[in-house]
């Protein structure tokens, strides 16, 4: 047997905590069918939601980066071990999550110079600080730590939220767009528990936890809010500027998460001091979706007819 196969075996027989991912599963979309407006006749929803394309690749790889640096202060074994699939699974959404601004682009919207000013903001609020004091670079991987974990939680709420909905659906949403955001959803549900159980292991603070919230939550917003009017603003069938109004009527047709839950209940419930994320969403109904998502369905009839076993990164 190959090392490959023995630690496939290992992973397959270990204990998987609730709220930690055991595996990535490498599904692929041909986005070639999917419209421009795949909410149809609905340019608002579809670019509220579209905003997520551009936030993800940057927002994943930069979570890989600071889990990756919180590792080796790690204690907790079963913690330790659920590192690696965390990053696999951020690392192939952010993979497909890029691969829809390329069909974007394609369709005539750019979204680089968006990709880029958020890049730089990761740089400026998130990167290491390599000159600074041990302490003080200890104190800054535990603030980031705890701002990504506060980031899981939104990321968490809106997977339980897009499997949940169904006002896409009724609106007849593109079915490859929504598989996208379901089985992505489905796997933040799944590992939700991985990064806030990294940080309670490096620091716990609840204070810090809170100082975390309270920065993720209005920049998130902002972000979010900047990402609609820009995809709007460089659509090629000129839509018109987005405003308070389309996002009301979107979330009252349950097409997109209104500005209550994202900017209230979701936060407050992340500071109660006996929050867990193991306690804020549903295992089970991520794991019935990802058993009936077609892509996941695609991806491991491949997984099983590959020989020696699934490739190791998101090009392979
Ligand atoms: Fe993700
Ligand atoms: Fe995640």
């Amino acid at each position: 047997m190959s090392t490959t196969q023995v630690a496939s075996e290992a992973r397959q027989h270990r204990t998987v905590r609730e709220g930690h991912p055991d595996r990535r599963r490498m599904v692929r979309f041909d986005w070639s069918d999917t419209p421009l407006h795949w909410v149809p006749g609905d340019p608002f929803s579809t670019h509220m939601v579209n905003v997520l394309h551009l936030l993800l690749p940057a927002g994943e790889r930069w979570f890989i980066g600071v889990v990756t640096e919180a590792k080796p202060f790690v204690k907790d074994p079963e913690v330790l071990e659920s590192i690696g699939p965390f990053v696999q699974q951020e690392s192939w959404h952010a993979w497909a999550h890029a691969m829809v601004l390329e069909h974007l682009a394609a369709q005539g919207i750019d979204s680089e110079p968006f990709t880029k000013a958020l890049e730089q903001w990761f740089e400026r609020t998130g990167s290491p600080k390599p000159g600074w004091p041990k302490a003080l670079q200890r104190w800054w991987l535990h603030r980031r730590l705890a701002d990504v974990a506060a980031i899981e939680h939104f990321t968490a709420v809106l997977g339980q939220w897009v499997i949940k909905n169904r006002g896409l659906d009724y609106a007849g949403a593109d079915p490859l767009m929504l598989d996208l955001l379901r089985w992505h959803g489905a796997e933040e549900v799944e590992h939700r528990s991985l990064v806030f159980d990294v940080y309670q292991d490096l620091s716990g603070s609840y204070l810090q936890r809170c100082l975390a919230m309270a920065f993720v939550a209005p920049s998130l917003l902002a972000w979010w809010l900047r990402g609609v009017r820009y995809l709007m603003a460089h659509d090629p069938t000129s839509p018109g500027r987005p405003g308070w109004r389309d996002w009301l009527r979107a979330a009252r047709q349950y097409r997109v998460p209104g500005p209550w839950m994202l900017v209230v209940t979701t936060p407050l419930r992340y500071m109660r001091p006996r929050h867990h994320p193991s306690t804020e969403a549903s295992s089970e109904l991520a794991q019935q979706y990802l058993a009936e998502s077609p892509a996941a369905q695609r991806a491991r009839e491949a997984a099983g007819s590959a020989a020696g076993g699934p490739a190791d990164g998101p090009g392979a």
